[in-house]
């Protein structure tokens, strides 16, 4: 039989990744996030109801329920990330969604400086909190936790730019060049590299832009563009 030959852009290819790395963490993390559920309440009850004789029998029933909140913490990221598809937009200001973003990934290291507008969008909060809030971790991650983060909004014509300024180690080309695909990460230990992938998917599905300038040792700016709602 003849083999069939496809050519995708780099956009395609990713969304198609994207949508099948999606679907295994779904469907995988699903059963896990069960699995879980079943080991928490086990322990919940081992620890309420067994007569514990020594200290070391103490210690390890806390590590059990320690670890299993560990596990459902991450399968929940897991399956936050994967539940892109399901959106629900509604009437909000994205000003708030922004700040609730500030707000979650705040620390006392970096300061974060705003010029913050009132801007109607027809978004999914939730989802679009996410966003910012990957953009952030990635601005904090960049600046080990020291510096200040600008965020400014600025609407032109019927849309609302958000740009995210960090004054971390930036991107080289080829580094920037690979930042949105999905699963590419340059860190270390446990990170998953899905956060700008996830971000431009769901900036995707609200008809707006997510672009990326960046500099080694200079920093990086990430710009958000999203339609103002019409009505
Ligand atoms: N603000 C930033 N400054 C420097 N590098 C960044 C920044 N944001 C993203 N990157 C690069 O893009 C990669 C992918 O980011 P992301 O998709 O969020 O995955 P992760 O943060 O898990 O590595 C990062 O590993 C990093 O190399
Ligand atoms: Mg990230």
């Amino acid at each position: 039989m003849e083999e069939k030959n496809y050519i995708f852009t780099k956009k395609q290819l990713n969304f198609e990744r994207y949508q099948a790395i999606s679907k295994f963490a779904s469907i995988a993390s699903h059963d896990l996030k069960n699995a879980v559920g079943g080991l928490s309440n086990i322990a919940y009850y081992l620890s309420k109801s067994l007569k514990v004789e020594n200290e070391t029998q103490k210690k390890m029933l806390e590590l059990l329920s320690k670890e299993v909140n560990n596990l459902n913490k991450r399968i929940t990221e897991i399956l936050d990330m994967t539940r892109v598809k399901q959106v629900t937009k509604n009437n909000c200001d994205l000003k708030n969604i922004i700040l609730l973003a500030i707000a979650e990934t705040q620390v006392p290291t970096i300061t974060i400086e705003q010029n913050l507008i009132t801007a109607q969008v027809h978004a999914d909060p939730e989802k679009m909190k996410q966003v910012f809030t990957n953009i952030i971790t990635n601005a904090k991650e960049a600046m080990k936790n020291m510096g200040i983060i600008r965020i400014d909004m600025q609407i032109i014509s019927d849309t609302i730019i958000t740009t995210i300024s960090d004054s971390g180690v930036g991107m080289k080309p080829e580094i920037l060049e690979q930042c949105f695909d999905p699963m590419f990460s340059t860190k270390l230990a446990n990170a998953i590299g899905m956060g700008l992938s996830v971000a431009q998917q769901i900036v995707e599905m609200h008809n707006g832009t997510i672009k990326i300038t960046s500099e080694p040792v200079k920093g990086t700016t990430v710009i958000v563009s999203l339609p103002l709602r019409k009505d």
